[in-house]
C-alpha cells in the first residue's frame, strides 16, 4: 500500500490548477446511458472513482474512449457511447467499492425500463441509505422490489410516467437519480426540496444540452417535461469546489498564498465566507481565486448544511486548518453521523479537539508534530495531508487510496507550490 510522506513547515506559494469536479463527473457520466448517441465530457479529472465508474459503464455495455490528452495535462476528454445496453445490472462487487454506482439506477431504468442494482451498503462516514432514491423513483412511476441485497426497479409498460415528489430531507444523489430518470418519462415531473448543489446545476445543464426540458435549475423546485429521446452532446465538467476549498486551507495552514487557477468563486461562497471569518484573504481573480494567509487564524463557528450552506465535504479540511488557530472553533456536522474519523489522527499530531455528539470543539495549539497517521475516508485523508504540511517533522499518511479517489495528482500539485511531499510505495 502506498503512503504519502510530508516534511512540514514550508509556506506554499504559486499557482495551483483546479481539476474537474469529482462529484459532478460521477453524475454526468451516467447521463450517457440515457441516449444511444455519444456524450463527450471534457475536463474529467484523473481519479480512481472516475475510472471505476467507467468500468461500470463498460459492464453495462457502454464504450468509454479517452481522447488524446498528454499525460502531463490535467483532466481528460472521454466519449461515452451507450448504443445499446448489454446489461441492466450494477453488481455488488462494483457498488460496494464505489457507492456513487447507485447513480446508474435512474438512467438505466429510464432507458431500458428496468434496472437491478446492488444496495450500496454503508461507508466510513455513515450508513448511507438509499430510501430517498427509491421513494423518488416510485413517485415518478417505478415499481420496486428488494431481494438478496439488490433493488429491482421496473417501469410498467417500459416507460416511467412522471409525477411529483417532495424530498423530506435534501439528498444530492437521490435528486440526481430522479432527475436522470424523469427526463425520459412519458409525462411531466415536479421535484420539490431538491438539492441545489452546483453539481446538480451541472447535471441539469448537461441534460438540457442533450435535449432534456428542465425548469428551475439551481432552485429547490425542478420541473421536468419528459421527452421521447435525448441526443448526444459535448459538455465540460465544472471545476471542483471541494478541491479548491481544500487547497485554500493548505495556503491558510502554511501561512502561504496560492492562486487557485480555474476555481469558481460562485460555487463556494460559504467556504470563502468561512475562510474570511478565519482571517484569510480571499479574492476572485481573472482566472480563479487568490488565497492569502493572514495573521494567526481566527476561531470560527460553523455548521455544515446542504448548499448553499457550508459543505460537509469541507468540514475535515477546515478542522485541520483551525487546529493551529487562535482560540476555540466550534464545528457542527449536521449531514453525516460519523464524519469525525480524522479527529483521533489529528490528535496524534498534537491537535486539541473535543467531540460532543455532532459538535467538535477545536482549541488552537501553537504547533503540530508530524506522525504516522491513517486515512479513513476521502476528506479525512485530506485533513491529515493539510496537518502534515504545517507540522514539524515528517508525517506519513497510510491508506492513500482514499485520497486517490478525489484528488487528482495531489503530490504533483503541492510539490509545484513548495511542499516537501512524496509518495512512497510499501511494495
Ligand atoms: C453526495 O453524497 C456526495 N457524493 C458526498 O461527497 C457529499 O458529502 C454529499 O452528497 C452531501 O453533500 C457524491 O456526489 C458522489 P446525500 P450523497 O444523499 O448523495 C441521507 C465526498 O467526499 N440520505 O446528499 O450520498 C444520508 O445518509 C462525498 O466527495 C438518506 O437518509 O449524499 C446523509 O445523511 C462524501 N437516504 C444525507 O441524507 C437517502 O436515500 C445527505 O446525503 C439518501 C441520503
Amino acid at each position: 500500500m502506498d503512503r504519502i510522506l510530508i516534511r512540514g513547515g514550508h509556506r506554499l506559494s504559486g499557482r495551483l490548477p483546479i481539476s474537474g469536479a469529482k462529484n459532478a463527473a460521477l453524475t454526468l457520466m451516467p447521463c450517457a446511458l440515457l441516449t444511444d448517441a455519444p456524450l463527450t465530457l471534457r475536463n474529467l479529472p484523473r481519479l480512481a472513482d472516475v475510472d471505476g465508474f467507467g468500468h461500470l459503464l463498460n459492464q453495462l455495455g457502454a464504450s468509454t474512449a479517452i481522447e488524446g490528452t498528454s499525460p502531463q495535462d490535467f483532466g481528460r476528454t472521454m466519449t461515452i457511447r451507450a448504443g445499446s445496453l448489454t446489461s441492466t445490472e450494477a453488481p455488488y462487487d462494483i457498488v460496494r467499492k464505489m457507492r456513487a454506482s447507485i447513480l446508474v439506477l435512474g438512467p438505466v431504468l429510464a432507458r431500458a425500463g428496468e434496472a437491478r442494482v446492488s444496495l450500496p451498503g454503508g461507508c466510513a462516514i455513515g450508513n448511507r441509505p438509499i430510501d430517498l432514491h427509491l421513494k423518488a423513483l416510485e413517485a415518478i412511476g417505478a415499481e420496486l422490489e428488494m431481494a438478496a441485497g439488490y433493488v429491482k426497479a421496473t417501469a410498467p409498460g417500459g416507460r416511467l410516467s412522471g409525477g411529483r415528489y417532495r424530498f423530506p430531507v435534501v439528498s444530492v444523489g437521490a435528486t440526481e437519480n430522479v432527475v436522470m430518470a424523469a427526463v425520459l418519462a412519458k409525462g411531466g415531473s415536479v421535484i420539490e426540496n431538491a438539492a441545489r448543489e452546483p453539481e446538480i446545476v451541472d447535471l441539469c445543464n448537461c441534460l438540457i444540452a442533450m435535449g432534456a426540458r428542465i425548469e428551475g435549475v439551481g432552485t429547490d423546485t425542478l420541473e421536468i417535461e419528459g421527452v421521447d429521446a435525448l441526443h448526444g452532446a459535448t459538455y465540460a465538467v465544472m471545476p471542483d469546489r471541494i478541491e479548491a476549498g481544500s487547497y485554500a486551507c493548505a495556503a491558510a495552514i502554511t501561512g502561504g498564498s496560492l492562486e487557485l487557477v480555474g476555481a469558481r468563486a460562485a460555487d463556494m461562497q460559504a467556504t470563502i465566507d468561512a475562510l474570511r471569518e478565519a482571517g484569510v484573504t480571499v479574492a476572485e481573480t481573472a482566472d480563479g481565486l487568490s488565497v492569502e494567509a493572514g495573521a494567526p487564524l481566527a476561531p470560527v463557528t460553523l455548521s455544515t448544511a446542504p448548499y448553499p450552506g457550508f459543505a460537509t465535504d469541507m468540514q475535515a479540511q477546515f478542522m485541520a486548518m483551525l487546529c493551529l488557530g487562535s482560540g476555540t472553533s466550534v464545528l457542527t456536522e449536521t449531514i453525516f453521523e460519523n464524519r469525525y474519523m480524522h479527529v483521533p489522527e489529528l490528535a496524534r499530531m498534537g491537535a486539541d479537539i473535543q467531540v460532543h455528539g455532532r459538535t467538535a470543539l477545536v482549541k488552537g495549539v501553537d504547533r503540530l508534530v508530524g506522525a504516522p497517521v491513517m486515512a479513513t475516508d476521502l476528506r479525512a485523508s485530506m485533513s491529515l495531508i493539510l496537518a502534515g504540511l504545517a507540522a514539524e517533522g515528517e508525517t506519513a499518511v497510510a491508506r492513500v487510496y482514499h485520497l486517490d479517489r478525489g484528488y487528482e495528482r495531489l503530490e504533483e500539485k503541492l510539490s509545484a507550490v513548495g511542499a516537501d511531499i512524496e509518495r512512497a510505495s510499501d511494495g
